[in-house]
């Protein structure tokens, strides 16, 4: 093979669209039921919007980024999340005003330079929401209520919602000592990473996956003992409404995100289906990031989820997708070229009437038409010769019950349609 895909990126390939299809529609639908609008931003930013907000000393920012120059010189970046670049469109676009709530979903590949390994990609999709303009606790439950509504509309089971407050700037500085404190102590101890992380960002320590690591995770301080107490009352505010909603959660107070926007609630949905990487949804507030970008401060909150993962938990438990569509309609099978033309004539007609319809263009036999109409999964096959010309009528075989019927050329479509029902 000469050409192949770049490590850490994978072809969705004709056979697995259809899911990714379903999967993004559940998305819109229930994003739209919660009044969210969507946007699209472009695949590539200033890569000074991502350090800014990603935060400097984060992984993705100090090695996970594609960064390069472009022909006039300009630093730019394929974006490795899409929060950032959803307020630089809303600033740049004055879509925020103070007494508006915006709402905003969003699709699209991210791009970020991990190692690839199962549930991880260099290329991989988000589908995601933004809300502008509302510190209401009662927005945090809502959010994150939508997500969990999306996963059952998925067929998704076994998934825990771990929520955390990790507090405001004020409260922030003071966990962030405690911890620095703590690990400091056993630092020697512990692995390459958070010996690195121990100055430039301890928060993320909590984060290690590193079996070395666990036993002082284990018993480092907790967020909550660090909150304020408007931070406090919030984070109960919260939970209070996730538990109006029934929505079931786990608080975790080791759960830090791996990017430094975020304020008070922050949460993450998690897979017992997958390995390492078994989030399937991270999100959380970010109340200072529109102020930190140069707009007026403005409350913020919002996810996204990671459809490789979603997609792969469907695989695993074989969620049955009658609404799949994975073949076509019709296909017209000829026998000589006098047919062709007249299925030629039928397949127009039949995609006129909104039925999908093919017809062979290689010159095949009958028998080898038949094979190629079974693997497009074509629903009927109709069957025409010269003397099916004659009488204008022909066989319309049903592929998955082989049962065969006589229909006249002016009643196929009404006779599909019937059948397609
Ligand atoms: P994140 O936690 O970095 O948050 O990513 C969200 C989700 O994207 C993860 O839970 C995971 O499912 C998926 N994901 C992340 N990296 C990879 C990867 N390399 N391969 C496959 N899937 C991946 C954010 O990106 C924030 N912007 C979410 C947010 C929105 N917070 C507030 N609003």
């Amino acid at each position: 093979m000469k050409y192949a895909a770049p490590r850490g990126t994978k072809d969705i390939l004709p056979n697995e669209t259809p899911l990714w299809q379903w999967v993004e529609a559940a998305c819109r639908e229930v994003f739209e039921l919660y009044n969210y609008k969507e946007i699209r931003t472009p695949v590539f930013e200033a890569t000074e919007l991502f350090s800014r907000s990603i935060g400097t000393s984060t992984d993705i920012v100090k090695k996970e980024m594609y960064t390069f120059p472009d022909r006039k010189g300009r630093s730019l970046t394929l974006r490795p999340e899409e929060t950032a670049p959803v307020v630089r469109a809303c600033l740049e676009n004055n879509l925020i005003s103070p007494d508006n709530l915006v709402k905003l979903y969003y699709f699209g590949p991210m791009f970020r330079y991990e190692r690839p390994q199962a549930g991880r990609q260099r290329q991989f999709h988000q589908a995601g929401v933004e809300a502008f303009g509302s510190a209401d606790p009662l927005l945090d439950a809502e959010v994150i209520q939508m997500s969990v509504k999306l996963f059952e509309k998925l067929g998704l089971k076994d998934l825990e919602v771990d929520i955390n407050s990790v507090g405001c700037p004020k409260c922030q500085p003071k966990f962030r000592e405690a911890i620095k404190k703590y690990f400091t102590q056993n630092i020697t101890k512990m692995c390459a990473d958070c010996q690195e992380r121990l100055e430039q960002n301890p928060l993320r320590i909590l984060d290690c996956k590193e079996p070395v690591c666990q036993k002082y995770i284990e018993k480092a301080p907790a967020a909550s003992d660090y909150l304020d107490p408007e931070c406090k009352d919030n984070f109960e505010q919260v939970l209070k409404s996730l538990e109006s909603l029934k929505v079931r959660y786990r608080v975790n107070d080791r759960l830090v995100r791996g990017l430094d926007y975020y304020t008070m609630t922050t949460f993450e949905v998690v897979s017992k289906q997958l390995g390492a990487q078994n989030a399937v949804c991270g999100g959380g507030r970010y109340d200072d990031l529109v102020a930190e970008l140069g707009g007026k401060p403005t409350p913020a909150m919002g996810f996204a989820v990671g459809l490789e993962r979603v997609i792969e938990i469907i695989r695993q438990l074989k969620i049955e997708n009658r609404q799949l569509k994975i073949g076509i309609e019709l296909f017209v099978a000829t026998i000589g070229e006098e047919a062709r033309k007249v299925g030629f004539d039928l397949i127009t007609k039949a995609r006129e009437n909104g039925i999908s319809s093919d017809i062979d263009y290689l010159g095949k036999s009958l028998k080898a038409q038949m094979k190629a109409a079974d693997r497009m999964n074509a629903k009927y096959v109709y069957i025409i010769g010269e003397d099916e010309i004659v009488k204008r009528s022909a066989a319309l075989k049903n592929m998955k019950t082989a049962e065969q019927k006589e229909v006249g050329f002016d009643g196929l479509i009404a006779e599909i349609r019937k059948g397609v029902k």
